[in-house]
């Protein structure tokens, strides 16, 4: 009786704080992120020739990137070394990243899971660049980050150069998502097959209970029978 006050009490606070994260999240681009092995395969591409000049990805070896149907040779030629166990790691060690930018540039593994949108974050970051009248590139979804226009958007000069590298940002949107919990999509299959186990089970237990039933039935009349 009493949680029920409560969960009444807390009602007005949860619509609240769930109003205040829609409204914080709407200035996040509205687009579908593709979840298909082919778009992880484009966005690991970018996300390890390109991102990975500052970034890492301290949790994700390259064996974890081969699971995605990556063959080694293009593994090799992405930097692997033959080594499947190692993690990527970032081109620009610390020092030098603090150099360049006065800031780490930080491990891209977990930033889907840091930051609020997660997937669409990184393609409002990486296609929200704009450029001045005086040719610099300007960010008002993330004023004065250190890190350039790395895909060169606010540089394209037509239409179609834009889609295309929208058509990357979701790629690598994609495959951050994927890297945050690689294990995701089989959890998700797992979770398909135990289902259709129950169902299965459920259809058998009825059948077995329909069964049973009409057993009893059939020796209740035949005891009201010989009554
Ligand atoms: C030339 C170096 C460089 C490259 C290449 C680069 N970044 Fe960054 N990135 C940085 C730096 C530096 C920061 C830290 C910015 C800050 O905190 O002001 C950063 C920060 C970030 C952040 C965190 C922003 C936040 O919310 O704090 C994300 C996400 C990110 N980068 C994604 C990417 C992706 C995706 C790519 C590849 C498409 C990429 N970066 C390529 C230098 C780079």
């Amino acid at each position: 009786m009493k949680r029920i006050w409560v969960n009444i009490f807390a009602l007005p606070f949860l619509c609240f704080s769930a109003a205040a994260q829609a409204s914080s999240n709407t200035s996040l681009a509205n687009v579908t992120i593709p979840n298909t092995q082919d778009a992880l395969r484009r966005g690991a591409e970018t996300v390890v020739t390109l991102c990975a000049s500052c970034h890492s990805l301290n949790y994700i070896r390259y064996r974890d990137l081969a699971g995605l149907g990556i063959l080694p040779e293009t593994l090799e030629e992405w930097g692997s070394q033959g080594e499947l166990n190692s993690t990527i790691a970032s081109y620009a060690s610390t020092e030098t990243s603090r150099e360049t930018f006065g800031v780490v540039s930080p491990d891209l593994s977990m930033m889907a899971l840091a930051r609020k949108g997660g997937a669409r974050y990184f393609y409002t970051l990486l296609t929200a660049y704009h450029e001045t009248p005086d040719g610099e590139a300007e960010i008002h979804f993330f004023p004065g980050i250190a890190m350039p226009d790395v895909l060169g958007y606010s540089a394209a000069e037509s239409d179609a150069e834009k889609t295309a590298l929208e058509d990357q940002a979701k790629d690598i949107a994609a495959f951050l998502e994927w890297a945050a919990d690689p294990s995701a999509p089989f959890r998700q299959q797992l979770g398909f097959i135990v289902m259709g186990v129950l169902g299965v089970q459920t259809c058998l237990f009825y059948v077995w209970k329909k069964r049973v039933r009409r057993r009893l039935d059939k020796a209740t009349d035949h005891a009201d029978g010989h009554a």
